[in-house]
């Protein structure tokens, strides 16, 4: 017999992006610019991008180092959770962290007004970020806060479909996906097929601006999306200029693994024949 389909109810959540220009190195000014840019306080959960803080294009490991900060206490994840107090909400956002033994990460935080609720170190790191960084050797993490479950996962971590299936796995409804995107594309078509193939919602929280501080130049691509469980693009932000867009969403959509009456996303699985 097919399996019966039923629905509970949550109330709406708002959820948004924060698509910035940060000027690197400049922590404090880029502080104060996402405070400035979230001056609408409806959402109940933002996104901000990878290495908000502190811009993307380090030269040196001495210059990470400096920038980097400790968790759950440092200037990027305090004045985060004094936003989160001031505005009652929950925010994800990357940073630079210092970890044990000095090791360095590439590092998302969910913070809420009471503190810090999960921190994610970047496992796939992207290509000079392996200079830098550690990678993270703890899996994807899922946290309640209470409208609905949040995971997190960071930019290059798009091209693993492993990363958002594990979150899913895990029970996330959405995945916040802080990033600094330099290939156009990619992500924004990935990222469909992860909510889509999960069920779950996506935020891309992208960042704009070139940086050339060597003599290769990254130009971020902007474009930030929040993805529905079924594929389709719920708004999605230009590819130059800073930006912040808000969404509704129905969470109990992320609660249905149903494709067919037949068919469930999850439940359909046959990982005893997948290659790992
Ligand atoms: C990236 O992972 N920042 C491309």
């Amino acid at each position: 017999m097919a399996p019966s389909r039923h629905r509970d109810y949550y109330p709406p959540m708002r959820v948004g992006f924060v698509q910035t220009e940060p000027r690197f190195g400049e922590v404090a000014e880029n502080l104060e610019r996402v405070r400035e840019l979230l001056a609408d306080p409806s959402a109940d959960l933002w996104v901000l991008p990878e290495l908000f803080a502190t811009g993307y294009q380090f030269v040196s490991r001495e210059e990470v180092e400096a920038l980097a900060e400790p968790i759950p206490h440092g200037a990027t994840v305090d004045a985060l959770v004094r936003l989160a107090e001031e505005r009652t909400c929950h925010i994800v956002a990357g940073l630079a962290e210092r970890g044990e033994h000095d090791r360095l990460y590439n590092t998302a935080v969910l913070v809420g007004p009471g503190g810090v609720l999960a921190g994610y170190r970047k496992i796939h790191l992207f290509a000079e970020e392996k200079r830098w960084f550690h990678p993270g050797d703890a899996t994807f993490p899922v946290a309640d806060v209470g409208q609905a479950r949040i995971g997190m996962m960071i930019c290059f971590d798009h091209l693993f479909p492993e990363s958002a299936r594990t979150l899913a796995l895990a029970g996330a409804d959405l995945i916040a996906h802080p990033s600094n995107l330099v290939m156009p594309v990619f992500a924004q078509v990935t990222m469909r097929a992860r909510a889509l193939e999960n069920g779950v919602f996506t935020i891309t929280a992208n960042r704009v601006g070139t940086e050339g501080r060597t003599d290769v130049s990254l130009t971020y691509t902007g474009e930030s999306q929040i993805v529905a469980p079924d594929g389709n693009i719920l708004v999605k932000a230009p590819a130059i200029g800073e930006a912040t867009e808000i969404v509704k969403i129905d969470v109990s959509q992320a609660r249905d693994k149903a494709v067919t009456a037949w068919n469930d996303r999850l439940r359909d699985r046959r990982p005893e024949l997948y290659a790992v």
